[in-house]
């Protein structure tokens, strides 16, 4: 396996790995994202088996004990199985989350204390980088669930947010809702939920430039009619679900 890296935003690196043994034939992305400020944030810190092959990627871009800010989507492996690794080499690191997301399982899990962020706080990151974090709780998955959103570039961290399949380019001015639809179907990783739309909806209103996918390329457009898209596609699933439900009652 290999990571490679692009700059999908000025001074915001995507590294991404490509693991073709996952939903074979196709394979699956895993995809970090670097904000270069002077307070260097890390978004998704990759699976703690694959921390080696990241530690190197992020070398190749800046020397990786300076990185002080681990921030992700939610608690799970891929968004933050390497946190304690990161903490450990690099002194001044501070992982920072949600306030669900701290009180469950950070203020447990991380070997520092984290850095809890309220919604719509936001951490200066120096160099002009600015980043907000946004409260998305079971959106698509995770009690807390969130996102980031670099304000001076209008990049939004999407984390699972667009989940699709493949190795593509790493930016794309192409259609990321219909691969996200697929993957959705195969996958069926978000928890349906009547605010899922309205919590897409809100994100739409940041009018993002570039949308940052933890699995899948990086787009670059009109990101708030993306995200409509997507919260129409979650509306129709959330009728499909209550319709099968009801027509159960019924019989
Ligand atoms: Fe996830
Ligand atoms: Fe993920």
């Amino acid at each position: 396996m290999e990571t490679k890296i692009s700059e999908i935003a000025d001074g915001i690196y995507r590294l991404s790995t490509f693991v073709p043994d996952i939903a074979p034939p196709a394979g699956f992305t895993f995809n970090q994202f670097l904000i270069a400020g002077d307070e260097p944030l890390m978004f998704h810190t990759g699976l703690r088996k694959m921390f080696p092959l990241n530690r190197d990627a992020v070398s190749r871009i800046m020397a990786p004990e300076r990185l002080r800010w681990i921030a992700f989507g939610h608690y799970e492996a891929d968004e933050c199985g390497a946190m304690n690794e990161w903490l450990a080499i690099a002194p001044n690191a501070v992982a920072a989350h949600g306030q669900t997301g701290c009180m469950v399982s950070l203020n447990d899990m991380a070997d520092r204390a984290p850095r809890v962020l309220q919604d719509g706080e936001t951490i200066d990151l120096g160099r002009g980088k600015r980043v907000r974090f946004i409260d998305t709780p079971h959106t698509p998955h995770g009690w807390d669930a969130g996102v980031m959103y670099e304000e001076t570039t209008g990049t939004l961290l999407c984390g699972d947010l667009f989940t699709q399949l493949g190795d593509g380019a790493a930016l794309t001015e192409g259609d990321i809702v219909g691969p996200a639809a697929a993957g959705e179907d195969l996958f069926q990783y978000s928890s349906l939920n009547p605010g899922m739309a309205a919590t897409i909806r809100r994100l739409a209103k940041l009018s993002p430039r570039t949308l940052a996918l933890m699995h899948g390329p990086s787009f670059a457009g009109d990101g708030a009619a993306a995200l409509r898209a997507l919260a129409e596609d979650y509306d129709r699933r959330l009728q499909d679900r209550s319709l099968a439900a009801g027509a159960i009652e019924a019989a």
